[in-house]
C-alpha cells in the first residue's frame, strides 16, 4: 500500500501587510527585510478569522482537487502552533466545518514549523498500516496572533496562512510518499519558543527567537534530515527534481541548496509572497505550484521549533 498526493488545497487571508507598511510603525525597511529574508508580504487574517477557517477553506480547495467527498475523508491531521481554542482541536473544528459526520479520528500535531512534515508521516503511517484510506493532512496558523508587533527582528518574519494535501491509499503504485524520516532535539528548546503558554502564564505568549542560531541550525540540520532519507532508500541528491523547504527564508533556503550543491532552479520558493506560515508553508507552496509537481520526485524538508526536523521524499 502507498500513499498518493492525490489533491491540494490552500488559502491565504485577503489583508495584505507589505514590508512598507510594516515601515509605518516599526524601525526597519522594504530594503533590509527583503535582503536578509527575501520576504515582499505577508497575509494576515481579520478579527475574528481563526486558524480553523484557513485550514477549513484549503481542505475544500484539496478535496475538490482530489475528486474525494467530505465525507470519505477517514483521518484529519492538522499540524498548527496557533489553535482556535487550547481544546478542542483545530482538527475537530475542521471536520465540523467540512460537516464530516462519519466519526473519523481527527487531532493537531505540535511541531512548530515542523508541523506539515510531522502530520504527513502519521496520515502516510496510517495509510501504510491499513488504518486510513483518504486522510487530510492540513498546516494552518495565524502567526500574527503570536507576534510581538514592537520586535522587529521577529514580527517581520511571519504570516498567516494555510496548506492542505489528501493523501490518498493506492495499491500497487510506484508514486507516493517513497521515504519519510522526523527527528526532534529538546536541548535547543529555548531557542526559539513563545513567552508564555496554558500551564505557564496563562496566556498563548509572544515568540522569542535567537536569530542567527536558528539560521545556523536550520542549515544545518535540514541538510542531514534530506541525506538520511536518501540513504535509507539508496537514492542519491541527483533523485531529486524539485526540493520544496520550508519556507522561513530566502537565504536560509539558498544557503541549504548550496550546502547540497542543488541549483535554485531545483527550489520552490514562496516565502517573498506569504513569508513564514510555519506549519502552513510546506503545503502552500506545493498548492501553488501544483502544475509543477507531476511526475517529478520532491524532497520536503523542514525545520522548526524545539528543534523539530525532518524530511520526506515522493513520487508525484
Ligand atoms: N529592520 C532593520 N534592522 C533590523 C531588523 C529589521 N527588521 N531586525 C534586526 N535589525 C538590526 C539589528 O538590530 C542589528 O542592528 P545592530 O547591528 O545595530 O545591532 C542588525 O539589524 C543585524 O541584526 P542581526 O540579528 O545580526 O541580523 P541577521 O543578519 O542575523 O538577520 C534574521 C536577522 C533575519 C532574523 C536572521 O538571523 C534569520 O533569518 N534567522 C533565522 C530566523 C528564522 O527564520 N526563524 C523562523 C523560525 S525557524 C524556521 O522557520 C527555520
Amino acid at each position: 500500500m502507498n500513499s498518493i498526493l492525490a489533491g491540494f488545497g490552500s488559502f491565504l487571508p485577503q489583508k495584505v501587510l507589505t514590508n512598507n507598511d510594516l515601515s509605518k510603525f516599526l524601525d526597519t525597511s522594504d530594503e533590509w527585510i527583503r535582503q536578509r529574508t527575501g520576504i515582499g508580504r505577508r497575509c494576515i487574517v481579520e478579527d475574528g478569522e481563526t486558524t480553523s477557517d484557513l485550514a477549513t477553506k484549503a481542505a475544500s480547495v484539496a478535496l475538490s482537487d482530489a475528486g474525494i467527498n467530505a465525507e470519505d475523508v477517514d483521518l484529519i491531521v492538522v499540524g498548527t502552533v496557533t489553535p482556535d481554542f487550547t481544546f478542542p482541536s483545530v482538527a475537530n473544528i475542521v471536520q465540523k466545518k467540512l460537516g464530516i459526520k462519519n466519526h473519523c479520528a481527527t487531532f493537531d500535531l505540535s511541531a512548530a514549523c515542523s508541523g506539515f512534515v510531522y502530520a504527513l508521516d502519521v496520515a502516510d503511517s496510517y495509510i501504510k498500516l491499513g488504518k486510513a484510506k483518504n486522510a487530510l493532512v492540513i498546516g494552518a496558523e495565524t502567526f500574527s496572533k503570536i507576534l510581538d508587533w514592537k520586535d522587529r527582528s521577529s514580527c517581520i518574519l511571519f504570516g498567516d496562512g494555510a496548506g492542505a494535501v489528501v493523501l490518498k491509499a493506492e495499491e500497487n503504485s510506484q508514486k507516493g510518499v517513497i521515504a519519510t524520516k522526523i527527528f526532534s532535539d529538546g536541548s535547543y528548546s529555548d531557542y526559539l519558543k513563545t513567552s508564555g503558554g496554558v500551564s505557564t502564564t496563562q496566556t498563548s505568549g509572544t515568540i522569542q527567537m535567537m536569530g542567527r542560531e536558528v539560521f545556523r541550525c536550520a542549515v544545518e540540520l535540514m541538510k542531514s534530515a534530506i541525506e538520511d532519507v536518501l540513504r535509507e532508500k539508496g537514492f542519491s541528491l541527483s533523485d531529486i527534481d524539485l526540493l520544496v523547504p520550508h519556507q522561513a527564508n530566502l537565504r536560509i533556503i539558498s544557503s541549504l541548496a548550496n550546502s547540497l550543491d542543488l541549483p535554485m532552479e531545483k527550489v520552490l520558493v514562496t516565502v517573498d509572497e506569504h513569508a513564514n506560515t510555519c506549519a502552513a508553508s510546506i503545503p502552500l507552496a506545493l498548492a501553488k505550484n501544483k502544475s509543477k509537481l507531476e511526475g517529478k520526485n520532491i524532497m520536503l524538508v523542514s525545520m522548526g521549533a524545539g528543534f523539530t526536523w525532518g524530511a520526506s521524499f515522493i513520487k508525484m
